[in-house]
């Protein structure tokens, strides 16, 4: 696997967006990347209030939802940052600073020429377990099959961390995420697994 060109990044993309201070007066920094309208981002903050959650999302029309749905329910410990999840990493996050990273339904670019357009098979994967505490996890959510056996094999055998998590969602569970949501009403079985050093 090549090596994130962090140097590159930090060179040619400028961050629109700072890190939020008020996020460093919390004990566990968690980091969401691909947070859609924030379905995920408002319930796990509201559930974990000694968390900070910074929750990334690059596509406007998402953030702008899950902007005005934050704006009405408020939290303190959640940071909602419009950005391309990668550069503003890049930027912003220090080496073992990160206790969870959370990668829920990210697109799965099935074509097999897309393969390093999945997270778990990018350099930036090595970027983000870097940026992980001793203690940390990575969490992936997926309605993918595929998706799950590649990340598994990817994040044990190219990255060595050890897999924690492995559990089917199914109709009957509460969805997690908007997309979990629409998956579980069609029938369809979800997957969460996580990882951890
Ligand atoms: C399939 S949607 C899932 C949204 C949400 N996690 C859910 O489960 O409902 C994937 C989301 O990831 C966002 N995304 C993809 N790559 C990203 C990146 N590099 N940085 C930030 N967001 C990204 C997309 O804009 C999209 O909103």
């Amino acid at each position: 696997m090549r090596e994130f060109n962090l140097e590159k990044i930090l060179k040619t993309v400028s961050s629109k967006n700072p890190f939020p201070e008020e996020a460093n007066s919390f004990k566990f920094l968690d980091i969401e990347i691909g947070a859609g309208t924030g379905m995920f981002a408002l319930d796990y903050s509201l559930k974990n209030k000694n968390r900070a959650l910074i929750s990334v999302e690059k596509t406007s029309v998402k953030f702008l939802k899950f902007k005005n749905a934050f704006k009405k329910e408020r939290r303190e410990n959640l940071f909602p940052v419009h950005d391309n999840g990668i550069s503003w990493s890049a930027h912003h996050l220090k080496k073992q600073s990160v206790d969870r990273f959370f990668f829920l339904y990210p697109n799965p670019n099935p074509k097999p020429g897309d393969l390093n357009k999945r997270f778990y098979a990018m350099p930036f994967m090595g970027f983000v377990i870097s940026r992980l505490k001793d203690s940390g996890e990575i969490f992936f959510a997926t309605n993918e099959l595929f998706y799950r056996d590649e990340a598994i094999t990817f994040m044990t055998k190219e990255w060595g961390l050890r897999l924690n998590h492995n559990i089917i969602i199914k109709k009957s569970d509460n969805p997690i995420t908007l997309f979990e949501k629409k998956y579980l009403e069609r029938g369809q079985p979800c997957y969460h697994f996580s990882f951890i050093k």
